[in-house]
């Protein structure tokens, strides 16, 4: 009965939250009139379709808290930062409880459908990981960074070639090693399960470079502005990312309910003001 009463709240939620997003589209010209119905269609679809995940009024989400700004432990222990904000604002949107549970990055997305209902950890979208799982809309634009010792004198991708170089296991920054390595095998790569493990022994000597996303490895250079240096990803060849909220592949309910929250999270100016306080601050 409680179950059955989640189930038609949530539906509820849906539909109100499609409405919402309906009205406030842009109407442009003449044929505003007809994009309007064009978009009630899909929403008539979603009425009775109802995500499992949020069927109990719960969402339990999974992330990695070692990646600031967008996860790490606040002060009380628990994970703050800029995602738990977003997937709490979603969360409210959607009219469900949201519980945080913090595991290692590499044990996120097999525990989605089973440990937790979904993942946001600053997540790349890539290929690979679209076989395991749905993916949201993007939300933020990333690349990777290579973290250096103050006096390195690396600043191409032909100078990693041979070198010893950290990341955190499991990311994108250790596929890029991956393929280093595979160009140059006398390439060394240290992963460790949080990157301020690397970032330490970075500091320690240990490593050459550590190869981590943009936004971090510019917070752990503002930790120690003497001692290490950033280059941007880009110069290297890396590729530019993007990062989205992964879900269990084919509830298509959550991740329609979820991206419509998402854009009201944009339009209504609640997004901005969550990246100026966690990003840009
Ligand atoms: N963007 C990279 C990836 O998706 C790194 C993400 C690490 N996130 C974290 N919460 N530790 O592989």
């Amino acid at each position: 009965m409680k179950k059955l009463l989640a189930m038609l709240l949530t539906a509820a939620v849906s539909v109100s939250l499609i409405a919402c997003g309906g009205s406030s589209a842009p109407a442009s010209g003449s044929d505003s009139k007809e994009e309007t119905q064009e978009e009630a269609a899909p929403a008539e679809a979603a009425q009775d379709a109802v995500s499992e995940a949020l069927a109990d009024g719960k969402l339990v989400v999974g992330t990695n808290a070692e990646f600031p700004p967008f996860e790490y432990l606040g002060d009380n222990g628990d994970p703050d930062g800029f995602d738990m904000a977003l997937i709490k604002a979603i969360g409210e949107k959607l009219g469900v409880e949201v519980e945080i549970q913090n595991m290692e990055f590499g044990s996120l997305i097999t525990s989605i459908g089973s440990k937790i209902d979904i993942a946001i950890a600053g997540m790349t979208v890539t290929d690979e990981r679209k076989n395991a799982v749905d993916f949201s809309d993007p939300y933020y634009d990333a690349v990777q960074y290579v973290i250096l010792p103050a006096d390195s004198a690396i600043a191409a991708k032909e100078d990693l070639l041979g070198k010893t170089i950290g990341c955190q296991l499991g990311t994108t920054g250790e596929y890029l090693i991956d393929d280093i390595i595979a160009e140059d095998g006398a390439t060394q790569k240290k992963s460790y399960n949080k990157a301020v493990d690397a970032v330490n022994d970075l500091l320690n000597g240990r490593l050459d470079c550590v190869i981590i996303d943009r936004n971090p490895a510019m917070v752990f250079q503002s930790n120690y502005p003497d001692q290490i240096k950033l280059s941007d990803g880009a110069d290297f060849g890396f590729e530019a990312e993007q990062y989205a909220i992964a879900m269990p592949k084919g509830d298509t309910a959550l991740v329609e309910q979820v991206n419509a929250a998402l854009a009201e999270l944009k339009s209504d100016g609640t997004f901005d003001k969550l990246v100026e306080q966690y990003i840009e601050n």
